[in-house]
């Protein structure tokens, strides 16, 4: 019986949309994909990610997922579309920066929103864009920031964070946490932007999940804690497995 949730990232970052589920569904089965063997994705092309994304998803059906999860903006932006197409009977259900978040709370702040090369270049970014424009917006490519959470290197981060926000210092108050990784340095962006306020579409798309789930009728009824599978590509021996259920105690 299919009764698991799939939920992929090019690594452990999309354990910030986890922790987000598990606080509404609790009681539903995950198989957490990890493709770490293809970190990372936000400087692919649009083909390549719909392969790469392709074969994750054959692999969590295999699997017995009832829903997948696309916990990384960057494969939300170029494969949901043709995921949704080619596997119609599975629902999707796909992150995107929280752009509207900031349109609908607190429109008139400068805002900053950090995300992956790839998701800012995304069509379907450039419509939400267009769509909640506060004309008060900076847009930044964390080029290579993915990578550095994902490595843990706490020196190379802050050294990170401070070259490459440091024209920020001041100048914005709102930031979209566009990637499912940058959750995880809050703190240390924090740190050099000082005291703003950050937006990250997780919690949101927790809740779609379940209304999802409810409205298909595929919630899992047993009244017990449900199972976390973690599965990481990389043939290399790595910390990938103990860091993610580090960060997934962490909320
Ligand atoms: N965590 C991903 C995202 O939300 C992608 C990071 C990467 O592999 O570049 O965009």
């Amino acid at each position: 019986m299919q009764n698991n949730i799939g939920i992929f990232d090019s690594g452990i970052g999309g354990v910030t949309v986890l922790r987000e589920i598990l606080k509404v569904l609790p009681n539903e089965n995950y198989i957490y994909y990890s493709d770490s063997i293809n970190n990372p994705y936000g400087d692919k092309s649009d083909e390549e990610i719909i392969k790469i994304c392709d074969k994750i998803v054959q692999k969590l059906i295999e699997n017995e997922c009832k829903a997948i999860v696309i916990a990384c903006n960057t494969a939300s932006a170029k494969a949901v579309k043709f995921l949704r197409n080619k596997y119609t009977n599975i629902p999707f259900i796909a992150i995107e920066p929280a752009y509207k978040m900031v349109h609908d709370y607190n429109y008139n702040e400068p805002t900053l929103v950090m995300a992956t090369k790839g998701t800012i270049e995304s069509e379907k970014f450039n419509l939400l864009y267009k769509k909640y424009n506060n004309h008060k917006t900076y847009l930044y490519s964390c080029v290579g920031l993915a990578d550095i959470i994902e490595e843990g290197n706490q020196e190379k981060l802050e050294k990170y964070l401070k070259s490459n926000l440091g024209i920020y210092i001041g100048k914005v108050y709102n930031v979209v946490l566009g990637c499912t990784h940058y959750p995880l340095v809050q703190q240390e962006i924090k740190k050099v932007l000082g005291d703003v306020k950050f937006f990250n579409g997780a919690s949101r798309l927790a809740i779609h999940l379940k209304e999802i789930l409810e409205t298909e009728n595929l919630i899992n009824q047993e009244n017990k804690c449900g199972k976390i599978t973690f599965i990481d590509t990389s043939k290399q021996p790595n910390n990938k497995q103990e860091r993610f259920y580090q960060f997934l105690k962490q909320y």
